[in-house]
């Protein structure tokens, strides 16, 4: 079985041999790869929805592993029992959302050993709570896929300083590995907060705010950072 770029980025960082949760599995492309290839020992893949849910449920029963894999429907961690699962990987949903996976089961967060997220949106949002509720970043990367760059964040508990307000926008190791994808992604930010700006440019109201400055702010940090590339 071959799984894209971004899947494969992802299973690179689950450490061998350990039970992991995918939450929100979709079609269980990552639990399937890795046990298939013997990485992990057992997996748990959760979905909300019953599409995704059934999807994952014919592929793993298509693959014959059901005495791995376990398919549960469910929201978010509500599928995991504390101490089941060391890994957690929730892939492909907005920051937002996987804030609140982890927030809303502190008695299953709190078992975690391992925790792998990719964050469609709002990634500095999800750094921030990471370091700010006792995860450590330890691995970040950067996948181009079909011309669209992904951000996917590995941590595991301990204790961090606070970072250069700019590096939780940008990704600390991203930025300390000067990761080959690293101009570009910068690249973006720059352009999605210009173009933040300039819907901002059409509201007096809205120039003078404080949500202005701080864009404007962030949009300076992030240009002096590409000049230090
Ligand atoms: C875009 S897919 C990503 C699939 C896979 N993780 C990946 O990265 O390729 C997002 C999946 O997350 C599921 N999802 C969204 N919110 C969820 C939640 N709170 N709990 C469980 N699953 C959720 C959706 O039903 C959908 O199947």
């Amino acid at each position: 079985m071959k799984i894209g770029e971004r899947l494969q980025a992802i299973a690179d960082m689950v450490p061998v041999g350990v039970t992991m949760a995918d939450i929100g599995t979709d079609h269980a492309y990552l639990p399937i790869y890795l046990i298939s290839h013997s990485i992990i020992a057992r997996a748990i893949a959760g979905d909300i929805h019953q599409g995704p849910y059934l999807s994952a449920k014919n592929a793993v029963a298509a693959a014959q592993l059901e005495e791995l894999i376990s398919v549960r429907r469910g929201n978010g961690l509500e599928v995991v029992r504390p101490g089941e699962a060391e890994t957690v990987v929730i892939a492909g949903m907005g920051g937002l959302n996987i804030i609140d996976i982890l927030r809303s089961r502190p008695e299953v967060t709190a078992t975690l050993k391992r925790l792998i997220v990719q964050p469609m949106i709002a990634a500095s949002t999800v750094r921030m709570w990471l370091q700010t509720n006792g995860w450590q970043i330890l691995n970040e990367q950067l996948v181009q896929e079909d011309g669209k760059l992904y951000q996917i964040i590995a941590a595991e508990p301990g204790e961090s300083q606070p970072l250069e307000p700019i590096l939780y926008e940008i990704g600390p190791l991203l930025w300390q590995s000067r990761h080959p994808l690293l101009l570009l992604h910068i690249e973006e930010l720059i352009v999605h907060l210009r173009g933040v700006l300039a819907a901002m440019a059409g509201s007096a109201e809205a120039v003078h705010s404080a949500k202005y400055r701080e864009f404007a702010d962030k949009l300076k940090d992030l240009e002096d950072k590409r000049t230090c590339l």
